[in-house]
């Protein structure tokens, strides 16, 4: 499997076909970091509104961690006009992003309403003038997220080919193509036949796939079996940062390791846990880091107990004596 350049985002090489995806209200800096620590080489930032990024207190604090390294790290903005999707992917490189992803894929329907996301698949002509536009105002790899169409009717099969074929040509350095519908959000199984047939249709153009990445044998064979250059992780890496460190097994033919053990476990979320405590007042931080818990649960053998009572917990001490109980004592971080 193992090969000397795993993935190629125009001018970013990196070693393994995978990073991890944008996640909203998940992908954060700590998040990231954790996906680096296992061997993730480039990770994508939350999803960011354009027209915000006009104003220097939201664009500063988009400004992932001044002084800390980070590279690479990818911005992904989301917004309608062209002019103002330039100037935020202009502004994030100025800040330090590595590489400008744009969203065409979200399928939340307050964005919809707002024309923005996954409803532009639905108006090629827009996608086009945005993606022209940025590929004309940044250097830096630019990556094109979507969906496989509003809907399965033919006119929206006809559009998401049309921005396809035409963002292809307008030079985007990959496609990152979530095998679901907007209309689907997350029902069914991703098609990965039609990513398939994306990159039987442009074999030179990169093509990158999105869904169901769950199990590292399972990822790579849906590679092999597509031709894609590779995939990215998103609701498998959440509350499991481990999973890279499994894909990176696979892709340089090692052993699969065991999963983490209840010590490895608990000392990753004990830092996980801290880390949004510095971020945020005690109460907003348990509130955050409740997402995160459900699904470190499902590495636990005992889910529902920890989901249970780590759920109930209410202060910081509470959430600390819960992960300690329930994986047991030992140094904490
Ligand atoms: C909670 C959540 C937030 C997401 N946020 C974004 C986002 O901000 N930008 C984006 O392009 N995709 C976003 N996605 C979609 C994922 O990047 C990915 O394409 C999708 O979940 C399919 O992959 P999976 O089945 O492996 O999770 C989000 C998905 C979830 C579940």
């Amino acid at each position: 499997m193992q090969e000397s350049i795993g993935l190629r985002l125009g001018s970013l090489t990196l070693d393994v076909p995978f990073f991890q995806a944008s996640l909203s209200g998940y992908s954060d800096y700590t998040m990231r970091s954790f996906a680096r620590r296992f061997g993730c080489p480039f990770a994508l930032a939350d999803v960011m509104l354009a027209k915000s990024m006009a104003e220097p207190r939201v664009l500063r604090k988009a400004c992932f961690r001044p002084g800390i390294d980070e590279h690479p790290v990818g911005a992904q903005i989301m917004g309608e006009s062209p002019a103002i999707m330039a100037k935020a992917a202009r502004d994030l490189v100025a800040v330090g992003y590595d590489v400008i992803d744009l969203n065409f894929a979200c399928p939340v329907p307050k964005v919809l309403r707002r024309g923005r996301g996954g409803a532009l698949l639905a108006r090629p002509k827009t996608v086009i003038d945005i993606v022209r536009m940025v590929r004309e105002t940044v250097a830096c790899p630019l990556l094109v997220k979507l969906r496989i169409g509003i809907d399965h009717d033919s006119a929206s099969q006809d559009d998401f080919w049309e921005i396809v074929t035409r963002s292809i040509e307008e030079g985007i350095d990959a496609l990152v193509i979530h095998g679901r519908t907007v209309e689907q959000r997350y029902r069914g199984k991703a098609d990965w036949d039609t990513l398939a047939s994306v990159k039987a249709r442009f074999p030179s153009a990169t093509i990158i796939g999105s869904g169901d990445v769950f199990d590292p044998q399972a990822a790579f064979e849906r590679m092999r079996q597509t031709g894609l250059d590779g995939f990215v992780v998103a609701r498998g890496a959440i509350g499991n940062p481990w999973i890279f460190r499994e894909l990176r097994c696979v892709w340089e033919n090692r052993p699969i390791p065991p999963p983490p053990d209840l010590a490895e476990q608990r000392a990753i979320m004990l830092e996980h846990f801290h880390r949004v405590l510095n971020g945020y007042p005690e109460k907003r931080a348990i509130g955050y880091f409740r997402k995160f818990i459900v699904r470190y649960a499902r590495l636990h053998p005992s889910r529902k107990q920890v989901t249970t009572t780590l759920m109930k917990a209410e202060s910081r001490a509470a959430v600390e004596a819960g992960i300690h109980a329930l994986y047991g004592a030992g140094e904490t971080h």
